[in-house]
């Protein structure tokens, strides 16, 4: 299963029209009402928390977005609203009491200076969310016809994955430990539902997983535990990630990466390691504060110029990052102390991926 993590950005303009001498300067009226934030830097502006729906409470629980209500007065746009629920997986107390709250619709919005001039048009960013039919859906159908056909919006795009996404579960595998040892038994239980395999195959494609992984009598007790996780980091990431990188590279400027750095100890970067060094995050050792430099300039250029490295990036060694050139070879930046780019990550495992999907799926995929 692909974890796709679900962001919705608003952007929200805020005009200098709004902004009257009268007021603070970091008083803007929105089309709710006024909104006052925060100046975090001499060349940083922030308006944090503001509702851009109502809480989807009560009978609005599951319904489509309704506009939030209006406000007299004005807004404390000053500091962080709730998170939405949600559990943590190295965290058991959370899987049976979520943090954060129903009540999360709110957004953040920084800005390097107050905008002068005209009204900017409101841009919504998607990641590509599949939803049911339902009033009010956004995106519906088939994501793997969308994808294979190019039937999205062609912006540029950056993805990738981490060299040990699923380090974090370890807690969950240790509880699960016991039966583990059914996927020695039913390998069928180990065939992706994204295939979309006939059932008469399941065996046949559990047997051949097996095989690759752990030898026709190994097993995937604790004693292979490390063989486990490289199945689950290959189907559930590497093998979605980078398909979807392929095609998407079909149709648009595509950039890949792998992010690898981990401090000694660490058994690789687990899921969502490099945010730490995108977002504010304590300043640790020199190498932390490399990485840091380097991702930030990255991803600021994406943002700005749709290239990460449009010109010499000092911050990365002056890496070229180079697009995915649709083909077999795969380009990719690897992100650690020594930032380059190579080609075909896990390309081994990821050749025995596309042959067993060649041979035994059926079209459309549910998904990658
Ligand atoms: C909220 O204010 C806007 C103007 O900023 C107005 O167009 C809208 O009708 C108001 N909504 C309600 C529910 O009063
Ligand atoms: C950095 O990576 C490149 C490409 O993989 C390699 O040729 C080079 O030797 C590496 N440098 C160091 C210092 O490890
Ligand atoms: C699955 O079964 C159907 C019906 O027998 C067959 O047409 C199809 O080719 C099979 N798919 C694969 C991948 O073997």
């Amino acid at each position: 299963m692909l974890f796709l993590i679900v962001f919705r950005m608003i952007v929200i303009a805020i005009t200098a029209a709004s902004v009257t001498s009268e007021r603070h300067s970091l008083e803007v009226e929105i089309e709710n009402g006024w909104v006052r934030g925060d100046q975090i830097t001499p060349s940083l502006f922030s308006w944090r928390g503001i509702p851009y729906a109502k809480p989807p409470l009560g009978k609005l629980r599951f319904e489509p977005p309704q506009k939030p209500d209006n406000w007299t007065g004005t807004w404390d746009a000053s500091y962080d609203r709730s998170q939405c629920m949600q559990t943590v997986s190295d965290d058991i107390a959370s899987v049976i009491f979520p943090r954060g709250d129903e009540d999360c619709l709110y957004i953040n919005v920084y800005t390097p200076k107050i905008f002068a001039a005209k009204q900017l048009d409101a841009v919504f960013v998607y990641t590509p969310v599949i939803e049911h039919q339902h009033k009010g859906a956004v995106i519906t159908g088939s994501y793997f016809n969308r994808l294979s056909s190019g039937n999205f919006p062609k912006i540029p795009v950056m993805i990738g994955y981490n060299s040990n996404e699923v380090l974090y579960f370890k807690l969950i595998m240790d509880l699960l430990t016991p039966f583990m040892v059914m996927y020695d038994f039913i390998p069928a239980l180990l065939v992706p539902s994204s295939l979309r395999a006939n059932k008469s195959d399941l065996v046949e494609i559990g047997t051949e997983i097996k095989n690759h992984y752990v030898g026709p009598f190994g097993s995937f007790a604790p004693s292979h535990f490390k063989q486990l996780r490289k199945f689950m980091n290959d189907n559930e990431f590497i093998r979605p990630i980078q398909q979807t990188a392929r095609f998407l590279a079909r149709y648009t400027r595509t950039y890949l990466y792998v992010f690898s750095y981990h401090h000694s100890g660490e058994d690789g970067a687990g899921h969502e390691a490099e945010l730490s060094y995108l977002f504010n995050s304590e300043d640790n050792s020199y190498s932390d504060k490399y990485i840091k430099k380097c991702m930030t300039k990255l991803w600021t250029n994406f943002g700005i110029y749709g290239n990460p490295t449009p010109h010499n990036i000092e911050q990365c060694g002056n890496v070229v990052w180079k697009p995915i050139v649709p083909g077999d070879k795969l380009d990719y930046l690897r992100i650690n102390l020594n930032v380059s780019m190579s080609t075909n990550p896990s390309k081994k495992d990821m050749k025995f991926w596309y042959k067993l999907f060649e041979k035994y799926a059926n079209m459309p995929l549910n998904t990658y």
